[in-house]
């Protein structure tokens, strides 16, 4: 697995560092509210586990996994909801913990049904950001770790046909990986 790695683009130390400024500023945001922590399956569960322990304040976490519909290459922005959330959002400050930004849809949509269910607030903090993906243009991160370019990255929880999880930083895969 490791051999398959072209180029690494955030250590395990960096990540570390990255996590630990995004926990800093979440917990002095979110002093006096109601935090609740919504990850999105399966992408953000590493990150999610880091961002979770790195925040001082108390917070309550739940899971949510949706799956975008696909026309031929393109995700059409419609996704389906595998896994609902258990937890009722009234009253709650929800943030959306997401592992990369690109074209904005899934986020979009996400946005809109969760502010469906009146949570007093609703952000979005994201692992990595593409900016030179997004179609959704108006869709922005209130917290994002690092930037990437357009380039498919794994490791850190994000996949290539859902291996390559588990590796503990975030690099490109070898060219011929992605053509086999
Ligand atoms: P969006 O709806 O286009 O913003 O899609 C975001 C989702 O696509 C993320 O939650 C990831 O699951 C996946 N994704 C986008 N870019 C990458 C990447 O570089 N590596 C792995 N997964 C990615
Ligand atoms: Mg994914």
């Amino acid at each position: 697995m490791l051999n398959d790695i072209e180029k690494v683009y955030y250590s395990e130390e960096q990540l570390a560092n990255i996590v630990a400024k995004l926990g800093k500023q979440i917990s002095e945001d979110y002093k006096d509210k109601n935090l609740l922590l919504v990850s999105v399956l399966k992408g953000s569960v590493i990150f999610m586990a880091d961002l979770m322990r790195a925040i001082t304040v108390p917070c309550e976490i739940d899971f949510m996994c949706v799956s975008s519909y696909q026309s031929g290459t393109k995700s059409s922005g419609v996704v389906k909801i595998i896994k609902d959330l258990d937890i009722n959002l009234e009253g709650k400050d929800v943030l959306i913990v997401e592992d990369i930004l690109d074209s904005g849809r899934t986020l979009s949509y996400l946005k809109s049904i969760i502010e469906g269910r009146n949570p007093s607030s609703i952000r979005i903090c994201t692992l990595l950001d593409k900016p030179e993906r997004r179609v959704v243009p108006d869709l922005m991160a209130d917290y994002s770790g690092a930037e990437v370019p357009d380039e498919f990255v794994v490791g850190y929880g994000l996949d290539y046909n859902e291996k390559y999880r588990n590796l503990p930083y975030i690099g490109v895969l070898k060219r011929e990986i992605y053509s086999e």
